[in-house]
């Protein structure tokens, strides 16, 4: 049935279906607000400040800037905020309709950092704030600002900055599409050689009415003295950001790209105006706060005499310094910008944070291994393969349902022949320790038998069109109303239907996946709505909102899960739109990719760049989405998804079946022992995603995170750091048995076959099929749990191992969180988070948060200290509980490239308690 319904939606939509086709999707030269855009001339910007007009309060100043085109007044308002962050808004001074300014995303911004206002004259002001300052320029109106002496980040340098005033629509005929602009007269001066979509604009046989005509916003950013940029996702493309001057400008619209090409800047689903600069001395980020249609493009002048050449930047010319210059427009809201000035990658993640929020940490089972597939076809279904984990001795956390377990594609609820039984089936998996995700996708099925339809409908909670009327798109369930998300009613609505009473067949063991929620509308213009639908609960148009609809609906199944639970247990949602922000809320993966290399290969840099821009909880379908992998790829696959902070297996309804044990012994092998390892390190990564909660650093990073200075790893995006503590080189080249591999400055230690690798030095290593390159940084102490178990929630009281890598003075450290796992409980201190050090021969395990109470059942069974010189003469234990005692140890010395290896066994101290460990 599902298959006939599907084939018959292909027939209809062949453009959604069919292998990629860029032409389902608007190029710039199809926007006209992008043409508009990048047409503006560098050098000639017509903006000016009225300095007379400058207002001080205690948050920032205010002052007129004038188009002198135009002759519209707009006005820009400075605010020096806390922690070396500067907010920037331009908006117009007397619109003739509000105009929008996004209401979600942020959750802080507003803590005012003191200020002084100096050099105050008819050519500009500074405002010194902290160790920052922003000198304004006013003909044309620029910003320079300054960390120390240090020019980081100028505004406008190029002229760029482009603001579409609202207007009145010239009287007239309506002409047909392509005729009726050329009759529109722009505003004196306000010089539009290309009106072409103005005031209507079609893509596809879809037209846009564009009620309100032209609303852009444009500006040019440029990163002093940078080389590189990153961020922005989501594209699959580089993590180091390319130029775009012979391509089109990396777009942030979410879409449902059907089969998405690798390596170009088009729009994928999610959007997180963010972007960040990194050089050896200064890291620096911008925040666009627009979650309107966005592009930018981004040009690199890497000398003087190009950048006073081409754009006429600064005064001079010859001491003009390589620049990083980034253009942004948006085709609705304002300006609104941060300027984060670091200086470090740890000040910009904290932020960023500050503004957007942090990842809260997420409940232990959601780091483990997630079984999915479209679809797991009944109860028994899942039955057998829940069992079949146990079978082959695989761990596994949570079994997934996409679209097929419901009833024809009505959320919430279940098919009666194929799961009659949810809760029974549910029990079953967590008897073993293990959790069940459902689908949950914002299209509603256009059914007034239908529970969540008709209370919708009768409350009048969906989106309109632009006449009024609800809302008609198609998508899996056929004909769908899509939740106005806008509107707190239906929100609320949306989050309490999780109550159980409400959500028949779930328990607090189920958990959310929200899919389609770019919106993806099958019929709709680039499978998405209508840019003139409406929102009646802002009283919006969807075009102002459209980046962030993903969010709300995945922030109010966080609100959802919260409710059901009394706020007690920590929700678990992963979502394919995202935002700025979503990390509060959702973990996301990168959508549908491919089983080939190729996917497998831009896995990284598509995760690096989430990570980087706050979005922590990140991964792909291991194996691929469309597709059949080979048992190379596959077995590759998993070994790169257990090193990557969600790690799941999910493949398309028509592809092969393909759990562990449908392959080969070499390749179940392959594949067991990567979930093992992933396990193995579930202590160093819930330690991270706790860090992360508290600081904003992502658990995946990029290598000059962990080493600014070094130049060398500025564009690896091959390579990844867990922490600051392993360095991950995925093998995603086919065939391979060796990887090239950069190792970054410091020691290196093969955690497999424990060889030592001196950096910064790329040098090719051998990787075999079986094998992962995996390497420890010298003077790291990294915590595992090395006893195999069905699922994480088994693996609670497990000891632990320590695994202390010395650096060249022989000194090493890390760090240790411990919880119940689940709960919230940890904000009122029921929580150990340890600091270790290993300095010379002792090694020092203490709490470093004494706020955190919680008793844990876990102990300490082993310490491994790598690269020993000399077998010992003794090792002690002393802590208060023990007193002194002497321990065993094995000693391994150092043979063919191998480091030596002391394990020190059985120390039997229980987390709970402060001690050392002495090696004599
Ligand atoms: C979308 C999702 C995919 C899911 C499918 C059916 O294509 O990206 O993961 O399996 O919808 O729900």
């Amino acid at each position: 049935m599902a298959r006939t319904f599907r084939l018959a939606v292909a027939a209809l939509l062949v453009a959604v279906v069919c292998a990629v086709d860029r032409n389902n999707f608007k190029s710039c030269q199809q926007s006209s607000f992008c043409r508009r855009h990048r047409a503006v001339k560098p050098g000639e910007s017509p903006y000016v400040i009225l300095e007379n007009t400058l207002s001080v309060t205690e948050e920032g100043v205010s002052v007129d800037l004038l188009n002198e085109r135009t002759r519209v007044y707009f006005t820009l308002e400075l605010y020096p905020l806390k922690d070396a962050t500067l907010r920037l808004k331009i908006n117009e001074k007397n619109p003739i309709r509000q105009r929008f300014e996004e209401p979600y995303a942020l959750v802080g911004g507003t803590l005012a950092e003191g200020f002084e206002l100096v050099d105050r004259s008819a050519d500009g002001f500074t405002l010194r704030f902290g160790s920052s300052r922003v000198v304004v320029r006013s003909k044309p109106f620029q910003a320079e600002v300054y960390n120390g002496n240090d020019l980081v980040i100028s505004l406008n340098p190029r002229g760029l900055l482009k603001f579409e005033h609202y207007r009145t629509k010239p009287q007239g005929e309506v002409h047909p599409e392509g005729e009726e602009d050329a009759n529109v007269v722009p505003p004196p001066g306000d010089v539009e050689d290309d009106t072409d979509g103005l005031w209507e604009e079609s893509f596809k046989g879809h037209s846009d009415s564009k009620p309100h005509g032209p609303s852009s916003v444009g500006l040019d950013v440029s990163f002093v003295n940078s080389h590189h940029v990153y961020g922005i996702p989501e594209h699959a493309d580089s993590f180091s950001l390319k130029e775009t001057t012979s391509t089109d400008p990396y777009r942030l619209y979410n879409l449902d790209v059907f089969e998405y090409e690798l390596d170009n800047p088009m729009a994928l689903y999610g959007s997180v105006p963010m972007m960040i600069s990194h050089t050896s001395r200064q890291t620096s980020a911008i925040f666009w706060h627009n979650a309107a249609e966005t592009w930018i493009d981004i040009k690199k002048l890497p000398d003087s005499n190009v950048v006073s050449s081409i754009t006429g930047f600064f005064s001079g010319g010859e001491s003009d310094p390589p620049q990083v210059s980034t253009h942004w427009f948006s085709e609705s809201g304002i300006i609104d910008l941060f300027v984060m000035l670091g200086p470090r990658p740890l000040d910009v993640f904290r932020q960023y944070g500050a503004l957007t929020g942090f990842n809260n940490l997420p409940p232990l089972f959601s780091l483990g291994y997630h079984q999915c597939r479209w679809n797991y076809n009944d109860e028994e279904d899942v039955r057998q393969v829940n069992e079949n984990f146990d079978t082959h001795d695989i761990p596994m956390d949570v079994m997934w349902l996409d679209i097929e377990h419901t009833d024809g594609k009505r959320y919430f609820t279940w098919d009666q022949h194929k799961f009659p039984h949810p809760l029974e089936m549910t029990a079953n998996l967590t008897a073993r320790g293990r959790k069940l995700v459902t689908i949950v996708d914002p299209h509603i099925k256009r059914d007034q038998n239908y529970f969540f339809y008709k209370e919708n409908h009768d409350r009048d909670l969906f989106v309109h069109t632009k006449d009024g009327t609800e809302f008609d798109g198609w998508c899996w369930p056929g004909s769908s109303s899509y939740l106005d998300l806008t509107n707190p009613e239906a929100r609320n609505h949306y989050s309490d239907t999780y109550m159980l009473d409400r959500y028949k067949g779930s328990n607090l063991d189920t958990f959310t996946w929200n899919d389609m929620n770019e919106p993806s509308v099958f019929n709709g213009p680039e499978v998405t709505m209508q840019k003139d639908n409406l929102h009646p609960g802002l009283s919006v148009e969807h075009r102002e909102i459209h980046n962030v609809y993903g969010l709300l609906f995945h922030q109010s199944t966080y609100e959802g899960h919260l409710r059901r639970s009394e706020n007690r247990l920590r929700p678990f949602i992963l979502t394919r739109s995202f935002y700025s922000g979503s990390q509060r809320s959702a973990s996301v993966w990168t959508g549908d990719n491919t089983a080939d290399w190729g996917h497998l290969r831009i896995t990284e840099p598509m995760l690096l760049s989430l990570s980087v821009t706050g979005i922590t909880h990140v991964g792909a379908d291991v194996g691929g989405f469309f597709g059949n992998p080979d048992t190379l790829l596959l077995s590759r696959w998993y070994q790169a998804g257990a090193f990557q902070p969600f790690f799941r297996a999910h493949a398309h309804l028509d592809t092969k079946r393909r759990e562990p044990w449908l392959f080969d012994s070499e390749t179940l092998s392959i594949i067991r022992n990567s979930i093992r390892q992933r396990y193995q390190y579930l202590p160093l990564w819930y330690t991270l995603f706790y860090e992360n909660e508290l600081t904003g650093a992502p658990p995946l990073r990029p290598l000059w995170v962990a080493f600014p200075e070094d130049e060398g790893g500025f564009g690896v995006d091959n390579e990844h750091l867990i922490g600051s503590s392993l360095l991950v080189r995925p093998v995603t080249e086919e065939g391979a048995t060796s990887a090239s591999v950069y190792f970054p400055p410091g020691v290196w230690y093969d955690v497999l076959d424990l060889t030592l690798h001196q950096g910064p030095a790329t040098r090719t290593v051998s990787a075999p099929r079986e094998k992962i390159p995996v390497y420890q940084r010298g003077g790291s102490i990294v915590p595992k749990k090395e006893r195999v178990r069905r699922a994480s929630s088994l693996m609670r009281n497990d000891p632990y191992t320590l695994v202390v890598a010395p650096d060249a003075n022989g000194n090493a450290q890390g760090s240790l969180y411990i919880d119940d796992e689940h709960t919230f409980q940890y904000r009122q201190g029921q929580f150990l988070y340890l600091g270790m050090w290993f300095e010379g021969s002792v090694l020092t395990v203490k709490k470093v948060d004494p706020r955190g109470k919680y008793h844990t059942g876990s102990w300490l069974e082993r310490v491994i200290v790598l690269g020993r010189t000399k077998r010992p003469s003794k090792v002690t234990l002393t802590s208060s509980a023990h007193g002194t005692q002497t321990l065993e140890s094995h000693f391994e010395p150092a043979s063919g490239g191998r480091v030596s290896r002391l394990t020190i066994r059985k120390p039997g101290v229980t987390m709970n308690e402060d001690f050392t460990i002495t090696i004599q």
